[in-house]
């Protein structure tokens, strides 16, 4: 018989996925959750504004959650998020209330540090964040050091770097901040602080990276210049910013499971429709043109100052590449699924340039490497990256998400790979990210 079962086990923790005769492919058209990071930033600065703000796509996961409750707790008042479209009112610029409470962040990085960048910068006010075992381990120094630059008060475990952290907000003063790494989170972080500072605060980076911090604080009236040959980014503080319509595109790291799962499995077609495809995040393409994958956008448009295209993905060989330098800030949440097409391609990969991996929900070099490699990939794991040779035939077996969300369906699309049955062991995880995962992979499976 031919056959293939997905079915979260009794626990709701772990997923089996019976591939017993590979006789599967992938089809269909599918839509994909609203992009995790325009979700945060779209909730955060409608909590900040004046007036209405209307949010249409957010993703319903539990991040968002974690940044809704976080600024429900500081006063703005946000609809339930379990409709395709959501009210914000916002307190206006500079009147988040005291918490009553500890603010929690869950899993989500974002929320912690880019909320640190508004606690900051709260004169008076008080608070306290913490967030879950993952997100108590991840390094908050590099926000914390030029928050402190701009005169912030922030306390924490470990030479203050890591959460719960205390803050007594204050007023600050304008920096110039040299990022070491390219980061989203620590620009945004910083822009944010630099809306309530007084003066011009500027971050440069490396390299660029997402920018949807930029194109959002423009929209809701912020001034900011930006020069894209230094990389760099200034806000002038004090600005009024007003209420919002924004209109959420899919999340091109949620795709990238599609982009890999149709590129891999034989046969499979797939149409992803709305995918966001800012040019700070399409590395993800890029790598799998490189690898020779048939992956065609159609239906480009523009939605609320924000590129959009569907994107249509065909089973073909794939190549090895060699992938890293100013591409990995464009790809950092994409490299776990891009392991697995990369246990696929002629050849050897060479991920490198990426040890930002091993400070994510997971360490995610590491868990890659070990759980690729159980299930039969030829994977090392180096300092700053990954090297794989394809060609092998994964087999199923028992695996761990490591409570990582883009581990957990990293996994579950090489199970699609693989003889046998996969169990993955805490993929509910996936929730984080992206809570139809499942549903969605029952859809598009197509067994002949
Ligand atoms: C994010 C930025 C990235 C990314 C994360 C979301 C954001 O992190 O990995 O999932 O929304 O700003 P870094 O900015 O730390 O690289």
């Amino acid at each position: 018989m031919t056959s293939i079962t997905i079915k979260p086990v009794e626990n709701q923790q772990d997923l089996i996925i019976d591939n017993s005769d590979q006789n599967v492919s992938l089809q269909g058209t599918l839509k994909i959750p609203g992009d995790k990071s325009i979700s945060h930033r779209s909730l955060m600065l409608g909590a900040i504004a004046q007036g209405e703000t209307i949010i249409e796509g957010l993703l319903l996961g539990e991040d968002p959650r974690s940044t809704a409750a976080c600024f429900r707790a500081m006063g703005a008042e946000i609809s339930p998020l379990n409709s395709q479209s959501i009210t914000v009112k916002g307190v206006g610029l500079g009147n988040l209330q005291e918490p009553l409470d500890i603010l929690d962040a869950g899993n989500s990085g974002t929320t912690m540090r880019l909320m640190l960048g508004f606690l900051a910068s709260h004169p008076g006010r008080f608070f306290c964040v913490t967030g879950d075992n993952s997100l108590r381990s991840r390094p908050m120094s590099r926000v914390v050091k030029p928050l402190q630059e701009m005169g912030a008060n922030i306390w924490g475990r470990q030479q203050n770097s890591l959460a719960p952290l205390a803050i007594q907000g204050q007023n600050l003063t304008p920096i110039h901040y040299h990022s070491p790494i390219a980061s989203a989170q620590v620009k945004s972080c910083i822009l944010l602080a630099g809306l309530m500072t007084e003066g011009k605060t500027t971050v440069t980076e490396p390299t660029l990276s997402r920018d949807h911090s930029e194109r959002m604080l423009q929209g809701f009236g912020a001034q900011l210049e930006i020069d894209p040959e230094t990389h760099s980014v200034t806000i002038t503080g004090k600005p009024t910013l007003i209420g919002q319509k924004v209109v959420v595109p899919g999340d091109i790291s949620s795709a990238a499971f599609w982009l890999v799962a149709g590129a891999i499995v034989p046969g499979s077609e797939l149409l992803i429709e709305n995918v966001g495809i800012n040019p700070t995040r399409t590395g993800i393409l890029e790598a799998l043109e490189m690898m020779e994958a048939d992956i065609k956008l159609e239906n480009k448009r523009i939605v609320t100052g924000e590129p959009v295209a569907d994107i249509r993905v065909k089973f073909s060989q794939l190549k090895a590449c060699t992938i890293g330098g100013d591409l990995i800030p464009r790809l950092i949440d994409e490299i776990p699924i891009l392991a697995v097409a990369a246990v696929c391609a002629q050849g050897t990969t060479i991920i490198k340039d990426a040890a930002e991996l091993r400070v994510k929900e997971s360490d995610r070099l590491a868990v890659m490497a070990s759980e690729l490699s159980r299930m039969g990939a030829k994977i090392t794991e180096l300092p700053d990256g990954l090297e794989i040779t394809g060609g092998t035939l994964l087999k199923g077996e028992e695996v761990d998400s490591y409570t990582d969300h883009r581990i957990a369906m990293s996994l579950a699309i090489a199970s699609l790979i693989a003889k046998g049955s996969t169990t993955i062991h805490r993929a509910e995880a996936a929730a984080v990210s992206y809570p139809e995962f499942v549903t969605t992979l029952q859809q598009v499976i197509q067994v002949s």
